[in-house]
């Protein structure tokens, strides 16, 4: 098991900032969260579910909370049945709040458009009824591939309206990996977009589409939202949004789902090449999503308005923009291009137009604002910001105060939110108006939730000890299983701590004195960039899939904004040319990682080496090769099969070669 880098980084960052920040009386008192729900989760953890899910509407209630007996396989509200699309939008509408705008959509440029619930309800139900005239029912899956476009929610709650699962992929993954998600899954249907913006222009994305579903015989349809105003091509499979939604019927009666009928699937990177579709289901989900909107947020629906600023093709975006936020009756903003288009003050110019109240987002994005300077942000009015988030990665204390001082006016309290694709929901993270806050640690697990440091025996670390973070208590928003993978399932996550039947969660993590938990960045051969989760193999297998590339070894190397930047090292082809390594040919390699998997894969740097260092059973060191590429001195080589590896390394580098 290699180190992560971030651990040495956020230990650096322990010793720099040790004050904390205890929530005003003012803010404590008008708190959602209260210190008794720590008290009550303890009391009767089942029993406390049971009340969190009484936040949304059963059509029939459930008989049984949790159904463990299975495990690792967990069953929620068993024999409970509501529908997810009606919890998020119509009973809103029922209790009087359908002119109560639940999105204001703002274009990247510069377009605008508020959406009440009345109108969310009409806009989702014409896209059920258009879901189900082209034969799309329970447990059919549908991939949107989609930018941050009001059409992109719809159709995300028209397919769990419908019992049908989405599949969200990021726009800005390639045609190949698109063409993979839909395969994996056998999608039926995707829908997508002629084009999307992106940094101020419009950038076509239907092609993409074009050639995944080329190579994709599941697909029966594409359903095509203009956006751009891009001429595009079209097949006999593609249909317009406008022409087949538009004219449907808004009326749409709701079907009651089981509480474990399935709702998405959403791909996430692993330690192999091949994505793992994480699977969740309904009830838990719902309630686990609302509930900690609810207290972590502190959402108050009649007067906050919320943003997130993820985008949907991340579980944030699923989590925090589409199923706890609209549960919870939410007035938020939702915003569809950079932050520096058309200037860097974008996000800023944003929260003063609406009055945002909740901000949250990553630290990547933190860490930029930064780079631009305090002077941007102090233009603006952010007098109406009181709570801010954090999520992704491990935010450094100096970016934590930075975001306090000049975002929330030294005030509003952060809750740095860990959780994961496969938590489904936020499990450790601060209740604002009940703990103080910690400038780096993401503290405690929440009210209900069962987190620990183990060590690797899987004994619990004593305070100022660290080691790997589990989760030692089955959650509502668990995942249910890796799509049409058991195995992998049960590997991944429940083999490591088998014995005492922990989820491993894969992040190293350590208490500090008081027994608050930091988290200290992987422990696997996942990369985390700018927030994404990248595997080390998925971009290795993409540099050999290249003619002149005959070995690849990747690396996260720490970075000041990105939290971890991509560094490749490559061996080429005896054949490949004596300027395969030139500057031409390394962005030749770049580029073509970018079309493999995407742009947020393309590597910061490729290195030409003459050999990789690798251990006597074949496996490569990737610790050395790390400390190649943060720059330090080369690590323990004596498990190497040949030791004189990493001075070849060195020299080649060094001479430029
Ligand atoms: C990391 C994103 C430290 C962690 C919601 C985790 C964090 C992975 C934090 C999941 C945080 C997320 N502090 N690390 N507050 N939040 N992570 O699936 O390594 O995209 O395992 O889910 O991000 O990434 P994912």
């Amino acid at each position: 098991m290699t180190q992560s880098p971030g651990q040495g980084q956020a230990l650096d960052n322990l010793l720099t900032e040790s004050r904390t920040f205890p929530p005003s009386d003012e803010f404590a008192a008008q708190a959602n969260a209260q210190p008794e729900l720590y008290e009550e989760a303890k009391a009767d953890r089942e029993a406390f579910w049971a009340k969190q899910a009484e936040r949304l509407h059963w059509d029939t209630k459930w008989t049984q909370v949790l159904d463990w007996s299975d495990a690792p396989f967990a069953k929620w509200f068993v024999g409970g049945k509501l529908n997810v699309a009606y919890n998020c939008v119509d009973r809103h509408v029922e209790s009087g709040h359908g002119d109560q705008v639940a999105i204001h959509w703002e274009g990247e440029p510069g377009d605008s458009r508020a959406i009440t619930y009345g109108e969310l309800q009409r806009e989702v139900s014409k896209a059920a009824n258009a879901l189900t005239s082209l034969g799309i029912g329970a447990e059919d899956r549908v991939a949107i591939y989609m930018p941050m476009i009001p059409e992109a929610i719809f159709a995300m709650l028209a397919c769990a309206r419908v019992g049908a699962m989405h599949s969200v992929v990021f726009g800005g993954f390639s045609a190949e990996a698109l063409r993979t998600r839909i395969e994996d899954s056998s999608c039926k249907l995707v829908i997508t977009t002629d084009g999307q913006y992106r940094r101020g222009n419009p950038a076509p994305l239907k092609p993409a589409v074009d050639e995944a579903v080329a190579g994709a015989p599941s697909v029966e349809k594409v359903i095509v939202v203009k956006r751009t105003d891009t001429e595009v091509a079209w097949t006999d499979k593609d249909v317009w949004w406008h022409e087949l939604v538009d004219s449907q019927s808004d009326q749409h009666t709701p079907e009651a789902f089981d509480a474990e009928h399935p709702l998405f699937i959403l791909y996430t990177s692993g330690t192999t090449g091949k994505p793992k579709g994480i699977l969740h289901t309904s009830g838990g989900y719902l309630t686990q999503a609302s509930y900690t909107h609810h207290n972590v947020f502190d959402l108050k629906p009649d007067t906050d308005v919320y943003w997130c600023t993820a985008d949907i093709g991340w579980v944030t975006g699923h989590s925090y923009i589409v199923y706890g936020p609209l549960s919870n009756r939410v007035t938020q903003v939702v915003y569809e291009g950079t932050p520096n288009t058309p200037n860097e003050g974008r996000h800023w110019d944003i929260v003063q137009k609406y009055g945002v109240s909740i901000y949250y987002t990553a630290p990547t994005l933190i860490r930029t604002f930064m780079k631009w300077g305090a002077d941007i942000p102090a233009k603006y009015d952010l007098s109406s910001l009181r709570v801010l988030g954090s999520v992704g990665e491990p935010i450094n204390p100096e970016a934590w105060i930075w975001y306090r001082e000049n975002i929330g006016g030294g005030k509003a309290p952060i809750v740095d939110t860990w959780w994961q694709t496969e938590t489904g929901a936020i499990m450790i993270s601060p209740l604002p108006g009940v703990v103080s806050t910690k400038p780096g640690s993401a503290q405690r697990p929440l009210p209900g939730i069962g987190a620990k440091v183990v060590n690797d025996e899987g004994v619990e670390v004593p305070h100022g000890g660290g080691g790997y973070l589990v989760l030692d208590e089955p959650w509502p928003s668990m995942l249910r299983g890796i799509w049409g993978d058991e195995e992998r399932y049960r590997d991944t996550y429940w083999s490591r701590f088998a014995d005492q039947g922990f989820y491993f969660a894969g992040d190293g993590a350590k208490y500090d004195d008081d027994g608050d938990i930091w988290l200290l960045g992987r422990v696997d051969d996942v990369m985390n960039v700018s927030g994404h989760r990248i595997s080390t193999t998925e971009v290795e297998s993409a540099l050999v899939s290249h003619p002149t590339v005959a070995e690849a070894a990747v690396v996260g190397a720490s970075d000041a904004t990105t939290g971890q930047g991509i560094v490749a090292f490559v061996i080429l082809r005896g054949g490949a040319g004596s300027d395969a390594g030139g500057a031409d040919a390394i962005k030749a390699l770049r580029d073509h990682v970018a079309k493999e998997i995407g742009p947020i894969a393309k590597p910061r740097q490729i290195m030409v080496v003459p050999e990789l260092p690798k251990t006597r059973s074949g496996k490569i060191m990737r610790r050395l090769l790390r400390d190649v590429a943060e720059n330090r001195a080369v690590g323990d080589v004596t498990t190497l099969a040949d030791s004189s590896v990493m001075d070849l390394i060195s020299a080649g580098l060094q001479s430029g070669k």
